[in-house]
Formats: C-alpha cells, sequence, structure tokens
C-alpha cells in the first residue's frame, strides 16, 4: 500500500479506516512535537536542513531529498509490505501461520519488548540535542539531524504498535516514551547506556557505529518475529537504520585519515606530536573503540538466559537472519560458551543451543563489527604505518553477563583488579583525553568547510557535492 501524505500522519497502514486509532495516534502527536521542540537538538528548529523522507517502502527508492525545517518532518507510520504467505520462523510453533493480532499469554513480553526498543529511539535523541552546536561541518550538521528525526520515526514505529495492539495499556506506555529523560533522576531511559549525555562527536561517530548496531541487530531479532505488525515495522527501520551506521563508520574511517595525514606531514606518529597539528592520535581513536564497543556488548543481555530462550521458544524474538540456519528448533543443540574458571582462566560450560541466542546474536554483531576496522586498518598500513586498530575481547569491561566480575585485558586475558586499575588509562579514554577531544570542538559553519581533526568525505548525500548548503542556518 502507498504512503497517504494527505492524513495528518502520513502512513501506509490504511489508517484513516481505524477511527479510534487515528484519533488516539493524533492526540499524541502535539505532545510529541512537544518533546522535540523541548529535548530535540537544541537551537535548530528553525534552520532548513537537507533531508530525507521516506515516501515509499520499496526498496528501489523509499526516500526523497529536500531542505525542511525540522519540525515540519514529515513523521509517519509505515511498514515493510505484507507477505500473506508469512509462517512462523522459529522454536516451538515452526511452520504454524504468523499472528496478526498479539496472542494473550504473550501479551506483557511484546509489550515490554516494544516499550524497550521504543525507549532508546527518543533516548539518543536526547543525548545528542547539545551536538549541532559543535558541528565539524554542515554535511556532518545535517547527518545529526537526519539521525535524530529518524530516530524520532522509529518511536513513531513503536508507539504505533503500542496504540494498535495494546489498547490502553499501550496509550500509557506510549505516554510515558515521552515523560521518561535521558539522564533524569527521577525518571530516566530504560537502559543504562542511554542515559549518558554524549558531548562530543568522536563519541557520535563511536555511538553510531556501535551502539546503532547493537540496534541493527536487536530490530533483525524483531523482525523475525511471529507477531507480523512488529516484524514489518523493524524491517522498514532497518533500511532507514543502514545510514545511521554509514555516519559511524564514515565518520570513524575520516578521523583516521585525517591523523593520517598529519602522521604523514610529520612524519612520526607520536602522539603528542599528532595532537599538537590538531588531530586525535590513533591510541586515542583506540580507546574510544574500546569504550563503546565494550558498552555496546552489554546492550545484547546476558551470555546465559531463560527469557531469552522462552523468547525463542514462543516465536517472540528470533535470531538475527534466522533463514540462513537449518536448525529453526534449536530445541536439542547446545552453545559453547567460554566462562572464567574461578581460578585466573577460562572454561567451558555447555548451554543449551536457546539459553544462548543473547550470546548467538551478540556474536553475530561482533562479526559484523570488524567489517570496518578491517577496512580502517587498510588505511592506515596504505599509508605506511605499522598501528592496527582492534576490537578488545568480548570479556573486557563487560557489566552484564558471566565476565561482569572479572577484570581482563583488552586480549581477554583475566587480570587483578589491582592491575586492571593500573593499566585503566591506557586501555580506556582518560579525563585528559576527554578533554582533548572537547578542545577541538569547535563549530565549522561555512559551505564546504571542515574542521581540522576530520578528513572530508568523499562524496556528498544524494549526489550533492560536498560543499552544498546541506544545512541553512536560520
Ligand atoms: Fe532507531
Ligand atoms: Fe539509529
Amino acid at each position: 500500500m502507498a504512503i497517504d501524505y494527505q492524513e495528518r500522519i502520513p502512513n501506509n497502514v490504511d489508517l484513516g479506516s481505524n477511527r479510534t486509532l487515528q484519533r488516539a495516534l493524533e492526540h499524541w502527536q502535539p505532545e510529541f512535537l512537544k518533546w522535540w521542540q523541548g529535548m530535540g537538538p537544541t537551537d535548530f528548529q528553525a534552520s532548513d536542513v537537507y533531508l530525507r523522507t521516506a515516501t515509499s517502502v520499496d526498496a528501489k527508492g523509499w526516500a526523497t531529498y529536500g531542505h525542511v525545517r525540522m519540525p515540519d518532518y514529515r513523521w509517519g507510520i509505515f511498514l515493510a509490505e505484507p507477505d500473506a504467505e508469512r509462517k512462523i520462523g522459529f522454536g516451538d510453533e515452526f511452520g504454524k501461520d504468523v499472528w496478526q493480532q498479539v496472542p494473550g499469554e504473550h501479551r506483557s513480553v511484546l509489550r515490554r519488548l516494544i516499550v524497550t526498543q521504543g525507549d532508546t529511539e527518543p533516548a539518543s535523541v536526547e543525548q545528542q540535542r547539545l551536538l549541532g552546536h559543535t558541528a565539524p561541518s554542515l554535511y556532518d550538521l545535517r547527518n545529526l539531524f537526519q539521525v535524530n528525526v529518524e530516530e524520532g520515526r522509529h518511536l513513531w514505529a513503536m508507539v504505533y504498535l503500542l496504540h494498535g495492539y495494546f489498547g490502553r495499556d499501550g496509550r500509557e506506555e506510549a505516554e510515558q516514551l515521552l515523560g521518561r529523560h535521558s539522564g533524569s533522576i527521577d525518571n530516566p531511559r530504560i537502559l543504562g547506556t542511554f542515559n549518558e549525555p554524549i558531548s562530543d562527536w568522536l563519541s557520535f561517530f563511536m555511538f553510531t557505529y556501535f551502539t546503532d548496531r547493537d540496534g541493527k541487530y536487536q530490530l533483525k531479532s524483531l523482525a523475525e518475529s511471529s507477531f507480523d505488525p512488529l516484524a514489518r515495522t523493524c524491517q522498514f527501520m532497518l533500511t532507514e537504520e543502514a545510514h545511521h551506521m554509514f555516519v559511524g563508520e564514515t565518520g570513524i574511517g575520516r578521523v583516521v585519515k585525517r591523523s593520517l595525514e598529519v602522521m604523514k606531514e610529520l612524519q612520526s606518529d607520536d602522539p603528542d606530536a599528532v595532537r599538537k597539528m590538531g588531530a586525535i592520535d590513533l591510541p586515542t581513536i583506540q580507546k574510544y573503540l574500546n569504550f563503546w564497543f565494550s558498552s555496546s556488548l552489554d546492550l545484547f543481555g546476558a551470555d546465559s538466559s531463560s527469557n531469552a530462550a522462552s523468547y525463542f521458544a514462543n516465536g517472540i524474538k528470533g535470531r538475527p537472519d534466522e533463514a540462513t540456519y537449518d536448525d529453526h528448533r534449536a530445541d536439542a543443540l547446545t552453545y559453547d560458551l567460554e566462562v572464567p574458571d574461578g581460578k585466573g582462566g577460562v572454561s567451558i560450560e555447555s548451554l543449551p543451543m536457546r539459553n544462548a541466542m543473547n550470546e548467538v546474536t551478540r556474536q553475530a554483531y561482533v562479526k559484523d563489527c570488524e567489517i570496518g576496522i578491517t577496512r580502517w586498518n587498510r588505511t592506515i598500513a596504505k599509508a605506511g604505518f605499522s598501528f592496527a586498530l582492534s576490537l578488545p575481547s568480548t570479556r573486557f569491561r563487560r557489566s552484564i553477563g558471566s565476565w561482569a566480575a572479572t577484570p581482563t585485558d583488552p586480549s581477554g586475558t583475566p587480570i587483578s583488579l589491582a592491575e586492571f586499575e593500573a593499566q585503566q588509562a591506557a586501555w580506556l579514554p582518560t579525563e585528559s583525553d576527554r578533554a582533548f577531544v572537547h578542545s577541538l570542538m569547535q563549530p565549522v559553519t561555512e559551505i564546504g568547510k571542515m574542521a581540522g581533526w576530520i578528513a572530508p568525505p568523499d562524496r556528498g548525500i544524494n549526489s550533492q557535492p560536498v560543499p552544498y548548503d546541506y544545512v541553512r542556518l536560520a
């Protein structure tokens, strides 16, 4: 079904035929806009931003581009096309018809999962609300706002499900999604990571590379769900999400590229010398990477989880790319999990596969994270330097799962807490690293110009040149 733009809420779910739902969402809409004005990007609401807007869910051309003021962005409800033949793809009910309504026995679990996913979307907008003031270029400023408006749309996606399928409870949850705020003492966002402000652009690129990618894997798991409206919602969100990870990957890549230019000019890889030239040295980039990768790993949950097992058994949440597995019941398989042996070493614990689904998803994520690392290392090698960036072990600096209470070095070797504390300044950003990165955060708003710590992108957005008025500041 085509997207109806005549409606107050653009949608491809035939909202006009369900007056009650339409009215409820039209009630929520001004509350959302109030939230956007109060908690969204500060001071840029009157600027014209070159944004893409979803106008179709066809993979071959789903977006149109143009300058719009962010509060005029057409946030809407878009689900991937239905597949009338779709069957349950995993778990105990494998092969049966998918659900078009929420089965009573799974109602509270599904609501919880949708609320948790929905909560992260506005949370990230809140975390990033001050970043516009220090953008390294108009191109980057536009990308930030593109990510922000689309996270706003992802909130709409979850609110539609809550209003449409969960009755009064759902409407109350939708209200609370605007009531919690990132970093609030009284009413914080649900997941810890989403309560930390993101106040520098290196962290923003790390967030879009590592944390948005966690989002991608959560959405991939939910896109397998037997609750068909949830699956179709997540499938379309993944289309938008790809750009967020592009922003992260190319952002980190451009910071690395700029460091290499400076290193070549200096004929030196001395971090202090690189910093004096106003670029970010590679060891500091590695520390930020260690920090963001390890905190994003925790978002997948415990490595052995009876909740994950029951989500899988009941067909609620699958594995990313479930179709690529042979056994969709996974009820007779085991998973070998590496756990601390309590004596400073590692031992193997054999888990029922269904209990290991968080870990299975985490490992797929880790593999996906490697792709960028390989690419950045190729540029470093090409520039003639011997430094290599790497992902730390999944045991490193964990707060959730078997390794939570066991300090390790970045390679995953268990060490004492005293040793960890003595070395952590070499592994994770220190106060002075953060202060240095912050000192570089000066806005650049001239068309085509870039801050000195980041290289220009290879190309612009939607075939526009890099020197282009991506944001017309009001
Ligand atoms: Fe999102
Ligand atoms: Fe995202």
